[in-house]
């Protein structure tokens, strides 16, 4: 929440951020350095001992071997420099390399999705479902697409190509922890994307099993870390994406 307030207050100011590149067409700004210090403070003060992975100070070991934090401070920085208030703060709790907590935090629209290992997902305290839908013609799907500097552009259009020709429609929000989170709200019925990092994907994918879904690597295996690569969705959604952008092999 602390360091939502401090994007909250930096996206108000937003024309007046210093904004450096990390590559081409890949944004850093102060606010991502702010919102990570925050984070980092609160939860090296919780918990001295824990690992963390972060996306801007990257791995920091922790004495205690079995707990990581994984963290994106602020996820969704093109949006945010934009002014488009689809952006948030991502924090996962792994314990022996399995995820077993998440938050994502949207601060502009003052949403807060959480979930812990067999407790459920919620967001603002209302328990969260995948959405029911079974006929992918009814579907949203929403995805990633690859832009300058990131991805194998020739490599994915195939596979948009035959989800759009399915589905009533495919989005693309620009934030793939809010991604993750609105599929576990059951707002899209599935989602895909190659090129993602850990802090992307950690704290979704707790919040899509909490709340029914699916989460696999673009094969249906579970190397999604280690491949960087995510589908989700409801059962019979995260199986209609599998069957139409599985094995596509876009690596990038
Ligand atoms: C990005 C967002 C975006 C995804 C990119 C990510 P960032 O994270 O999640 O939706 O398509 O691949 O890098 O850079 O805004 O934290
Ligand atoms: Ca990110
Ligand atoms: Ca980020």
């Amino acid at each position: 929440m602390k360091a939502g307030r401090s994007l909250a207050r930096d996206f108000g100011e937003v024309q007046n951020l210093q904004v450096s590149r990390k590559g081409p067409g890949d944004f850093v700004s102060n606010a991502d350095h702010k919102a990570e210090a925050v984070v980092r403070d609160i939860l090296t003060k919780a918990r001295p001992d824990y690992g963390l992975l972060m996306e801007e100070s990257g791995e920091v070991a922790g004495r205690d071997r079995q707990h990581r934090w994984i963290v994106d401070p602020l996820d969704g920085t093109t949006n945010f420099l934009h002014g488009l208030p689809l952006f948030a703060v991502s924090i996962a709790l792994e314990r022996d390399g399995q995820v077993v907590a998440g938050v994502v935090y949207n601060p502009a629209m003052d949403e807060l999705f959480v979930a812990e290992r067999g407790g459920g997902a919620y967001l603002n305290d209302r328990r969260l479902r995948v959405a029911a839908r079974r006929d992918l013609h009814d579907a949203v799907m929403c995805t990633g697409i690859p832009h300058v500097g990131r991805g194998n552009h020739g490599d994915y259009l195939p596979g948009l190509a035959r989800v759009m020709g399915q589905v009533a429609g495919v989005r693309r929000l620009g934030a793939a922890a809010l991604d993750l989170a609105y599929i576990a709200a059951g707002r899209y019925d599935g989602f895909w994307e190659y090129n993602l990092s850990p802090w992307d994907m950690a704290a979704g994918m707790i919040l899509i099993r909490e709340a029914g879904g699916f989460v696999t690597d673009m094969t249906g295996g579970h190397e999604i870390f280690g491949r960087g690569e995510i589908v989700a969705g409801n059962e019979i959604m995260h199986r209609h994406l599998l069957d139409l952008i599985g094995g596509t092999g876009q690596r990038g």
